[in-house]
């Protein structure tokens, strides 16, 4: 039988529990804990009502307030939309020339093109924009097509060789093996001319008779001396920089079969401010003219 603890004056009632003569007071719950705790309750009642929260069998209860993350994020663009409106403005008002001389309109054209080209480039052009084989670098001074941010702007406006838009560049090389233009030894000779023009290791008796077969099917569109005709993007074959490649066997199959480089136009994708912005992204990024 425990002993029953001292009794004070003005103590508590007890709750009748005991442990080793320890017994435990009655003590109501503090009022501010319980205020406290019922407003959570209420808090949390109204919270689900209020948004998105008991789920059913397709979806959720949509809450009275109307609230979603994606009205939020379209708000978001709207707004960031809405703020850049006037600089958009000015910048497809703006000479393309005098974009990159205007230091704001500049900067800012250059880091949004960097996001346009991320998304819409990179997958072609690789995400540092140094290209792959039949995708041109764009890092270098070596243009297909021309290196002003007038003959960027219009290559990327329209494409290449594309069906999208009727002022794409365009230009076709002849298939000189397939089509039965040139004799396999020919096709050799001048391919072995053209390893000569950058000094890659070539067959150097056939060098001679190539350079003929050259001047006679060649020349009209890379050039008699082979730096190539921007206006025909026909590569400058001279300075040992390849679309393709420069190997033996890479350019007689250029040679025998041409090739015939797609890009798409972007003007029925991005905004004009959008391709000014990745023109001038591209034109400083060391090759621009
Ligand atoms: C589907 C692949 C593809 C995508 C995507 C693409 N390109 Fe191209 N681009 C090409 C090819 C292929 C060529 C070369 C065509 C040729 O042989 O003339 C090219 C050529 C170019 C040239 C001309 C280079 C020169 O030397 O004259 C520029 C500039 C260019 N692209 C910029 C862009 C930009 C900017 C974007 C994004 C808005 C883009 N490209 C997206 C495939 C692509
Ligand atoms: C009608 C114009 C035209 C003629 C003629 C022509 N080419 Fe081309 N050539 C081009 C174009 C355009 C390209 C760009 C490749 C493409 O079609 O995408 C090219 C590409 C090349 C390439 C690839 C270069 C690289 O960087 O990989 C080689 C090599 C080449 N030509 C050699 C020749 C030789 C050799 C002849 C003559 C036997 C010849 N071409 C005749 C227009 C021409």
């Amino acid at each position: 039988m425990s002993k029953k603890s001292q009794k004070f004056e003005g103590d508590p009632n007890t709750t009748g529990h005991e442990w080793d003569g320890i017994e435990e007071f009655d003590n109501p719950m503090p009022r501010w804990w319980l205020w406290t705790f019922y407003a959570t309750i209420i808090w949390g009642v109204l919270y689900t009502v209020a948004y998105p929260a008991w789920p059913l069998i397709n979806g959720a209860t949509a809450g009275v307030l109307g609230w979603s993350t994606r009205a939020d994020v379209a708000a978001e663009i709207t707004a960031v939309e809405e703020a850049n409106a006037p600089v958009n403005a000015k910048l497809e008002a703006a000479e393309l020339n005098a974009i990159a001389e205007d230091p704001e309109l500049g900067s800012y054209a250059v880091s949004a093109g960097s996001a346009v080209f991320k998304t819409w480039c990179a997958q072609c052009h690789g995400s540092g924009a140094a290209g792959a084989k039949g995708y041109p670098n764009l890092l270098d001074d070596d243009w297909l097509w021309g290196g002003s941010v007038e003959d960027i702007h219009a290559t990327i406006t329209h494409g290449i060789r594309n069906e999208d838009s009727d002022e794409a560049r365009y230009s076709e090389m002849p298939a000189f093996g397939r089509d039965e233009l040139l004799e396999k030894e020919e096709i050799s000779q001048v391919v072995n001319y053209v390893m000569s023009l950058s000094a890659e290791p070539q067959d150097a008796s056939k060098v001679e008779a190539g350079s003929v077969v050259f001047a006679d099917n060649c020349a009209s569109c890379h050039m008699e001396d082979g730096t190539g005709d921007r206006a025909q993007g026909a590569p400058n074959l001279a300075d040992a920089i390849w679309l393709y490649g420069g190997d033996y066997e890479t350019l007689t199959e250029t040679v025998s079969n041409s090739r015939y480089g797609v890009m798409p136009a972007w003007n029925t994708r991005l905004t004009e401010a959008e391709i000014r912005a990745v023109s001038s992204y591209v034109h400083q990024l060391g090759g621009g003219e």
